[in-house]
């Protein structure tokens, strides 16, 4: 019989709930590996396609097996026509992340695996999402602005032809570069919360969009993907203000968080915020935007104010720096969570087929925590139940 372990209330801090082969980090030291490769060696000579590939299958692709997968990520990038007749039809200004959400299930209702249980047939609906993904974004973004939204190009790359279905401009090689280091360096993180949320969910043997609808549900909120949006919000706020440590200080002393600072595992800098730093820095420059300068004050102020109050673990996270970057790169405040999310689906699905296929583990597990009940109790009996003509007088 299972060992049973009290944990409450912790937000199951620190507590291992499976294995995974999938991605590790050590919090300690500031290191985050997929599959045995550290992701600054990922950043600096991978793409975000032969990251999706290595985190699916658990090794670097040759070069005629990539061009096979991304031949078959391009070819799978349109979306079902009743798609965008819908989207026709939705609020304006209704929020991008839920319109991602609620586009999962409208996908999987055209996926012909959809009723196959089999690895071959996850692994197929796993490329559909991750080519899916960003037309979702795309075609919604232009969509709420009267525009029509734009068919794939094949012959761009995965990035690139994300920006043009986005801005209907074909991007620099630059800037379709430095989305894709972003979408790397966003691919997976081990545990998350929204990882957690998909692999719960499949191992009820839901199907993967099923897994992944719940993973951007998680993502959404501010202590997660959402905090990208949050850190922008506070930049606009604080473009011409004048003493940052004040604010700072004002903010936490309200009980307020610092958006983009903090991590439940990283106790030093956030490896993927030391890169998109060093990003912003050059966007900075190339732009004539002074949104680096401004976060560096606001990461000085915040590392002085966190280490009077004895809290040196918090530091910059990957939302931190890659809110202005994003910004400099023209995408809107309330896509900068969906983009997050068109990364993270690889990492999403890669750690829903690990689950479903128990392939770090001994056998696909249901998971099935407990609480302790601490509402009324009339002992086993049950409280009287109270007819409604006697709880009305
Ligand atoms: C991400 C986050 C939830 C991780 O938190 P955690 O360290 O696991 O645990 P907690 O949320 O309990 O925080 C621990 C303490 O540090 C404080 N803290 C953590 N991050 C903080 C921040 N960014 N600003 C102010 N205080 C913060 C909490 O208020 C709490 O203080 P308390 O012990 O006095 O109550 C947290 O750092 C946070 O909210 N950051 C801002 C949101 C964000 O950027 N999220 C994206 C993460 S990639």
């Amino acid at each position: 019989m299972a060992q049973v372990v009290n944990f409450k209330n912790t937000g199951l801090r620190g507590v291992t709930v499976a294995d995974t082969k999938v991605s590790f980090i050590d919090g300690e030291k500031g290191v985050l590996i997929y599959r045995g490769y550290r992701i600054e060696d990922l950043a600096e000579h991978s793409t975000f396609t032969e990251v999706a590939h290595l985190l699916l299958n658990g090794f670097l692709p040759g070069r005629e097996l990539l061009e096979d997968f991304e031949k078959q990520i391009r070819e799978a990038r349109a979306l079902p026509e009743y798609m965008i007749e819908s989207f026709r039809k939705w609020p304006k200004d209704a929020k991008p992340m839920d319109v991602l959400q609620a586009s999962v299930p409208l996908l999987a209702m055209a996926d012909p695996d959809l009723s196959d249980e089999s690895r071959e047939a996850n692994f197929r609906m796993a490329l559909r999402l991750i080519a899916r993904f960003p037309a979702v974004v795309a075609a919604w973004h232009r969509t709420r602005n009267g525009l029509d939204p734009l068919p794939p190009d094949p012959s761009l790359s995965h990035s690139a032809n994300f920006l043009w279905q986005l801005h209907g401009k074909k991007p620099d090689e630059e800037a379709a570069r430095y989305l894709d280091i972003c979408l790397i360096l966003h691919a997976d993180h081990t545990f998350n919360a929204s990882t957690f949320a998909c692999r719960e969910v499949v191992s009820t043997r839901a199907h993967i969009y099923a897994g992944v609808a719940a993973g951007i549900g998680a993502l959404s909120g501010s202590l997660h993907g959402g905090a990208n949006a949050e850190v922008m919000k506070m930049l606009v706020e604080l473009e011409f203000e004048k003493d940052i440590p004040g604010w700072v200080k004002a903010r936490l002393e309200s009980g307020d968080r610092v958006m983009g600072m903090g991590h439940a595992v990283y106790k030093t800098m956030d490896p993927r915020a030391k890169y998109l730093k060093q990003m912003a820095q050059k966007l900075g420059e190339k732009t004539g935007q002074r949104w680096h300068e401004l976060s560096s004050q606001i990461e000085q102020a915040g590392l002085d104010e966190f280490r009077r109050r004895g809290k040196t673990e918090i530091q910059p996270n990957v939302d931190f720096y890659s809110a202005p970057v994003y910004h400099m790169m023209g995408i809107p405040r309330d896509l900068m969570t969906p983009i997050f999310a068109i990364s993270r689906v690889s990492g999403w699905c890669s750690h829903i087929i690990e689950e479903k296929f128990a392939e770090a583990q001994e056998k696909p597990q249901l998971y099935r925590p407990q609480a302790e009940y601490v509402g009324q109790y009339c002992g086993l009996m049950g409280c009287e139940y109270e007819p409604m003509e006697e709880r009305d007088k």
